[in-house]
């Protein structure tokens, strides 16, 4: 028996037992044991246990995190739970962003499988490695929206869409946190980050967010509310200033939304330093001040910047802070430990749990790979390759075989030992066909320029059948505080693909990204474009498995692609403005007559260089069929307030190959109280197809899900017409319509 056993909260009890036990805990808790439980200090390295063995003794720390030694860990809680007072257990938190050993594919690319199941199949084999390692707590899923390809992060995010990145946000927390949060296997999740960091002005990360609360309400904060309602364990505040309130310190967000209005009752931990980081911000004077502003706004826990260890009990003891805001913020803590049911079960048994490398794993993180790769282009068909066509292949570029680098951002734990490059799996794949590789990575990095080598990659495509280029970014040039303002590929990449396109065979580029790249520079010169983002451990077989036609891609776009840096914010959900373009009204810069008067060009929202329309729309993406859309229907015509909505239409695979077709459903509102987006995603499947099958899909929905937060930030649904597509990507044009009539 430890010497908190009898005192151990059953977690197993119904809610209402819980809160009697968090209550029985904190009413015997000093003030000091109190504030501990809101301190989170991070592992320094294989001193940890000695380095913080009196602050546990002490109940000073509440959760320690980036110790992934699942003996340390144990350690750790033993003097937590055997060494303290009231032993209370350890959160141990960790990013598990997309995979711990086993790498998925990086956060965008599974949004790209727009398939939820893949995405909580990934999240529950990352889920059960890191429990492996004592990690119960993960700091994902990052769901913050963004339209900025040159902010870092958007390669953790799920994209622009407000609802794939709920749909898929949630399904990475059932993933993390299973039917059962108690389960050795499962891990607190957590959504971050709150709220509005996706907004970062020039894509630069941690820069200034300045979001009116009608785009807050209507877009940014869905994600997390979603997640808030699937039962997420915690969230994180947010690194940026948001309408002049740091996040850390926004009674807005953290207690009028979060608590107030969705009732939300689990625990908010600060960013790394974020609380320390408001008197940066320049809202607080100092670090005590700092302290009182976050615990005000309700950050439950301070991640390491030690701010309301130092200064939280004098605040209290002179009245700033009453004990009864920190008690119920203890009591969020506590609640989280309990659910997770750490009290009966605070130390890990590696044993019990999956071994690195295992096939289940590899298999999940193949299929995920497979799914979240997005032929953007393939003129004339030249994918997939036929090997019996084959006598010579040439593999070119600097990400052919980099185990590392396909791993992506936030691999903290990644193996690379475990990936599959794609130079790997196609010398595999091949290996009885007869057809010869000739490799050249011909750039050390891909940063390097033209050099020599280019020679060598040119003369190889020359005496191939077809050349495959593998390019894009290492893993280092996206992710956190990783943002470009150039997001061409790097390096001298272009003038590889120039030479190796010289060599007139044809080109097929697999590029891996954290990010959509602006591609117009080489997008005329290649056949064919898989774009692959970070395609995790198993990414090199995926890529193999889809260029020969094994399988075929059936990844949507999560995002938009620009044709140039200078269009962003672009994104298919926009307004339609008083003065929309159109083909008609656009005119390029190389066309406009010298002296031209100046109304003479279109006045509508365009650019002169660029146009209006993106490179790749959103929900873009080509599979080895062609799928034909017809017969769409809308029941009732007239639906009125409380009634469902059916929308349906025929899908039919005209190719001669089995193939997944995402089907999507969009949605506008032409005229309300205020202005609506030209298109919305209302629904979206994955509908598997054999060559020649035809069905009928059928999307159903309450029309009270047609509402938006009008002027007075009211949620409102207004009666009216709305105009409705399905199709394979957001420039759906198979169309019908429905008036949702006045509640009688
Ligand atoms: C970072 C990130 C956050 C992460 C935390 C812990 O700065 O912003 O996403 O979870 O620190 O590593």
């Amino acid at each position: 028996m430890t010497s908190q056993q009898n005192k151990t909260p059953d977690s197993t009890a119904s809610p209402d037992r819980v809160e009697q036990q968090v209550a029985d805990l904190l009413a015997r808790m000093t003030l000091n044991e109190k504030i501990g439980q809101m301190n989170q200090v991070n592992s320094d390295g294989p001193t940890v246990v000695d380095d913080l063995r009196s602050e546990l003794q002490a109940g000073g720390i509440g959760s320690v995190l980036n110790e992934v030694n699942v003996d340390t860990v144990n350690a750790l809680q033993a003097v937590a739970v055997e060494e303290s007072r009231l032993g209370i257990p350890l959160l141990i938190g960790r990013d598990v962003i997309h995979g711990f050993n086993t790498v998925m594919p990086i956060p965008l690319g599974q949004a790209a499988s727009w398939n939820p199941r893949l995405a909580q199949d990934c999240s529950q084999v990352a889920a059960a490695e890191a429990a492996a390692a004592g990690v119960n707590w993960t700091f994902a899923p990052m769901i913050d929206l963004t339209r900025d390809p040159r902010w870092g992060r958007i390669a953790e995010s799920l994209g622009e869409d407000a609802h794939l990145a709920s749909v898929m946000g949630v399904a990475m927390v059932r993933g993390f946190q299973g039917e059962d949060l108690r389960a050795a296997d499962t891990i607190a999740a957590c959504a971050k980050h709150f709220a509005g960091y996706g907004a970062a002005e020039s894509g630069r990360d941690y820069a200034t967010t300045d979001i009116s609360e009608h785009e807050l309400r209507n877009y940014y904060l869905r994600p997390f509310h979603a997640a808030v309602q699937a039962g997420v364990c915690t969230l994180m505040a947010a690194f940026n200033d948001l309408n002049g309130v740091p996040a850390s310190a926004n009674e807005f967000l953290m207690r009028r939304i979060l608590r107030d209005e969705w009732g939300f009752d689990g625990m908010v931990v600060s960013d790394w330093d974020s609380i320390a980081h408001l008197s940066i911000h320049g809202l607080t004077e100092d670090e005590r001040a700092s302290a009182l502003a976050a615990a005000r706004a309700g950050v439950d826990m301070e991640m390491v910047s030690r701010t309301y260890v130092r200064y939280l009990p004098e605040l209290i003891e002179q009245g700033h802070i009453d004990i009864a805001t920190v008690d119920a913020m203890v009591a969020n803590v506590l609640r989280t430990k309990v659910r997770l049911g750490l009290f009966e079960r605070p130390y890990t048994d590696p044993d019990a749990l999956p071994k690195v490398g295992h096939p289940h794993a590899l298999k999940v993180a193949r299929q995920a790979a497979l799914q979240s790769i997005v032929m953007l282009k393939n003129e004339g068909a030249v994918l997939p390759l036929k090997p019996d066509t084959l006598s010579t292949l040439a593999i070119i570029g600097p990400l052919a075989d980099a185990p590392y680098e396909q791993l992506g951002t936030w691999i903290f734990d990644g193996d690379e030992r475990l990936s599959v490059t794609p130079a790997t799996a196609i010398a595999e794949l091949l290996q009885d066909t007869g057809v010869q590789l000739r490799y050249c990575a011909a750039m050390e990095t891909s940063r390097s320029l033209a050099n020599p080598a280019f020679d060598e990659a040119a003369r190889l495509a020359g005496e191939a059948d077809a050349a495959l280029l593998f390019l894009g970014e290492e893993a280092i040039l996206s992710g956190e505080a990783h943002s470009r303002a150039d997001i061409n590929l790097p390096g001298d990449q272009a003038e590889l693909v120039r030479r190796v396109r010289a060599a007139g065979k044809p080109v097929i580029a697999v590029i891996m990204a954290g990010r959509p790249l602006t591609l117009s520079n080489i997008v005329d010169q290649v056949d064919a474009i898989l774009y692959a983002w970070h395609p995790g451990t198993m990414g090199g077989a995926a890529i193999a498995d889809l260029l020969f036609g094994i399988e075929s891609p059936s990844a949507k776009l999560p995002v938009t692609f620009p044709r140039m840096v200078g269009q962003v914010p672009i994104y298919y959900n926009q307004k339609n403005t008083g003065k929309p373009p159109t083909p008609e009204t656009v005119i390029h810069i190389d066309d406009i007559e010298v002296g031209a008067a100046q109304t003479s060009l279109g006045m509508t929202a365009f650019h002169l260089d660029a146009g209006y329309q993106p490179l790749y729309p959103f929900g873009h993406g080509l599979s080895y069929a062609s799928v034909a859309y017809s017969d769409i229907a809308v029941s009732p015509s007239e639906p009125a307030p409380g009634d469902t909505v059916v929308v349906s239409a025929r899908v039919r695979n005209t190719g001669s190959v089995a193939v997944e077709e995402v089907v999507q459903l969009y949605l506008r509102d032409p005229v309300a109280s205020v202005t609506r987006p030209v298109k919305e995603l209302k629904d979206f499947r994955r509908v598997p197809l054999a060559a020649g099958q035809s069905l009928t899909v059928r999307f159903e929905f309450a029309t009270d899900s047609l509402g938006f937060y009008g002027q007075n930030m009211q949620y409102v649904t207004e009666a009216g017409e709305f105009q409705v597509w399905i199709g394979g990507s957001s420039e759906a044009a198979l169309k019908t319509g429905f008036r949702l009539i006045q509640a009688p």
